[in-house]
């Protein structure tokens, strides 16, 4: 510790003389009045943020136990106003994105005023399709300047999008659409990945056969692949945009607060993944003000989040939380290999980052490749590095504070989820010393609690528990689109009267959170949810396959791998081909996001007598914990362990 503590002190005293809080006590006092007084902080940040079209009624209302929670009712106000038009007068020549290509020789800068005018243009198309407020509308593009804009776009006439990450299959697309009954997509004929063009617009088209109610396709020409476009159905985004007599600007919408802004997709312990609703309001207000705490933003800073605006992350960071507060980011198309493994640091010395935001699996698989890539390039002008997805492991701290961050920048540990709309617990620059592999403390308005198996909050420090947060903040979803039911037995049933996160936690004698990770049947693979009833789904859809148990393990790059127990149907035998087979199937069903480390040939699986697959014993056995398999008791045929033991595939290779 006490290496890293000099480091700590160092950066402290050097934050605290700018940041905007500077130290233990202001942050102290400021949250304290947060969960004191959430009416008056609430509305101070509210004014202090956004601008309205019409002030709020009510800061707050809320019942947990309907899951009805409302923030600033009766405001109006859009997001894409705030995003862009009211930063018009001062910085509409001020960069919003440096985007960098796969393709090192493409790179591009856009303005505040060149996006407000490709929002409004875009926003007009889309109404000319006849797109309307509250009408849903899919998206599936690549890390291109037309994610954003059509974002935006959507916002500013009231439409609600829903981004799937360019990751998913057709498959996944199809659900989506119809879970939320999109009738228009918008999409690109490809993106480009490592130097390749990665067809889009084909998974679209799988996912269309499905989809009859989709009356519009828009089609960026990103990749000059050529395609053919149906006519009636299916038009070029550029010739969209070109059509004479579009208006030139479209009159932002004026919404309530809690009129949805987005849909996201993300995956659950149980069945299909759940359309997580966020509002223009709440949401808009804590996407900007934890970007701006969080990171420290000041003018003149070169922020990177290296996510994909498909995921949360990027939502909050890439696009709202970082174009509410007018900063400027870099938006990346590529992959941190390509060309080299020096990529993201290439990128940082030519754009001059000074906060980088980044995943604990690309930190993992970027150490991998040795300091070399890195010292090629000048990293002087970092100063802040985050990371965000899953629990970061020791080395991975140390190699990133170390070899990134010159072992004086702040490591920025962010816990959150889709459904919290932005950061929850996590350390502040300038506030106190930060513990590797600790999220630190709450945000602003944060009441998070450790409960025990009866519901009781822990009694002593460290204790493990299951971690809930006891008040709304406005950023939380407001529901599971189209099922309510679901967002109240998955949010709020499990600790009567508090959010219910999924994940376990501890919080040490100095008041550090420490997330331990899921205690549902959630895996984390390099930092996204997959939920393993979808791929166990997915598994048995295959003729050949009887049943089958996914669980996670270990995962030296991954941070959790995907491993899973098939059994097959009597008379089909096991083989490589077959292997093959399911792994493809469930790309194919889910995405390749979802690809399947190992899968291990089983006759039976453990159960209980009502016949209930025992997962933790997979997950041991998964893991190769054969001395931590606990009480065994309760299953109905002890054999099946012994067997599964012994056919164990050994992951270590
Ligand atoms: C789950 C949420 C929020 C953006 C990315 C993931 C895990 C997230 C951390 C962290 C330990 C973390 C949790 C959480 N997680 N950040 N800093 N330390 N675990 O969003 O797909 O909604 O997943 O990711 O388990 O519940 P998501």
């Amino acid at each position: 510790m006490t290496e890293f503590k000099k480091a700590y002190d160092a950066h402290l005293e050097e934050f605290q003389k700018n940041a905007h809080i500077k130290g233990m006590e202001a942050y102290q006092r400021l949250y304290r009045e947060s969960l004191e007084s959430p009416d008056t902080f609430w509305a101070r940040q509210a004014d202090h943020y956004l601008t309205w079209y019409k002030k709020w009624d009510t800061v707050l209302d809320y019942d947990f136990s309907e899951a009805r929670i409302q923030w600033f009712g009766g405001g109006r106000l859009n997001a894409s106003f705030n995003c862009l038009d009211r930063h018009l007068e001062t910085r509409e020549e001020a960069v919003a994105y440096y985007w960098e290509g796969d393709d090192t020789a493409r790179a591009q800068a856009y303005t505040y005023g060149e996006l407000y005018r490709r929002v409004n243009r875009f926003a007009a198309a889309l109404r000319h399709k006849g797109v309307k407020k509250g009408d849903r509308v899919i998206i599936y593009l690549p890390m291109i300047i037309e994610l954003p804009v059509a974002m935006l776009a959507c916002a500013r006439i009231g439409a609600v999008h829903s981004v799937v990450f360019g990751g998913f299959s057709a498959e996944a697309i199809a659900n989506r659409i119809n879970d939320c009954g999109a009738k228009v997509v918008i999409t690109a004929d490809g993106g480009f990945r490592s130097g390749k063009p990665v067809a889009l617009k084909k998974n679209v088209d799988e996912a269309l056969k499905k989809c009859p109610a989709v009356k519009t396709v828009i089609v960026v020409n990103h990749v000059d692949s050529g395609i053919f476009l149906t006519p009636g159905l299916e038009h070029w985004w550029h010739e969209l945009i070109a059509l004479p007599g579009l208006a030139d600007e479209v009159e932002p919408e004026p919404m309530d607060a809690e009129d949805p802004l987005f849909i996201l997709y993300t995956s659950g312990s149980t069945g299909k993944p759940k359309g997580v609703v966020h509002t223009h309001g709440g949401y808009l207000l804590y996407a900007a003000m934890t970007m701006e705490y969080v990171f420290d933003l000041h003018p003149g800073d070169i922020f990177w989040c290296t996510a994909d605006i498909g995921w949360i992350t990027g939502h909050s960071y890439i696009l709202y939380g970082a174009l509410v507060n007018g900063a400027t980011s870099v938006m990346f198309e590529g992959v941190p290999s390509y060309p080299d493994f020096d990529r993201f640091w290439a990128i940082v010395e030519k754009y001059r980052v000074n906060k980088f935001y980044t995943a604990p699996t690309a930190i993992r698989s970027l150490a991998r490749e040795g300091e070399a890539h890195v010292k090629k390039h000048d990293l002087s002008s970092l100063m802040l590095l985050g990371t965000v997805g899953e629990p970061i492991n020791p080395e991975a701290w140390r190699w990133y504070h170390h070899h990134i961050g010159r072992d004086w920048c702040p490591v920025i540990d962010t816990w959150w989820q889709t459904e919290t709309g932005g950061h929850m617990l996590t350390p502040l620059p300038g506030v106190a010393p930060v513990k590797p592999g600790s999220c630190a403390f709450p945000f602003f308005g944060i009441d998070p609690v450790i409960i025990d198996d009866a519901g009781e909050p822990v009694k002593h420090p460290d204790e493990e528990g299951l971690l809930c947060i006891r008040k709304p903040w406005p950023g939380m979803a407001r529901t599971v689109f189209g099922d309510h039911e679901r967002f109240i037995s998955t949010y709020f049933s499990q600790a009567p009267g508090m959010y219910f996160t999924g994940d376990a936690a501890r919080k040490d004698e100095d008041g550090y959170f420490w997330i331990i990770g899921r205690i549902d049947d959630v895996i984390n693979v390099s930092g996204h949810r997959l939920g393993t009833a979808e791929l166990e789904s997915a598994l048995v859809l295959h003729p050949h396959v009887a049943e089958a148990a996914v669980v996670g393990f270990p995962h030296a790059i991954k941070g959790q791998g995907i491993y899973a127990f098939v059994i097959l149907k009597t008379g089909r035998e096991p083989s490589d081909a077959l292997k093959k087979e399911l792994v493809a199937q469930v790309r194919r069903e889910i995405g390749p996001i979802a690809t399947i480390d190992v899968v291990q040939w089983a006759e039976g699986l453990p159960k209980t007598r009502s016949g209930k697959i025992m997962r933790r014993i997979l997950k041991k056995i998964a893991a190769n914990k054969l001395d931590e398999l606990g009480d065994t008791s309760t299953i109905a045929d002890e054999s099946v362990i012994e067997k599964l033991i012994k056919d164990k595939v050994d992951v270590s290779k």
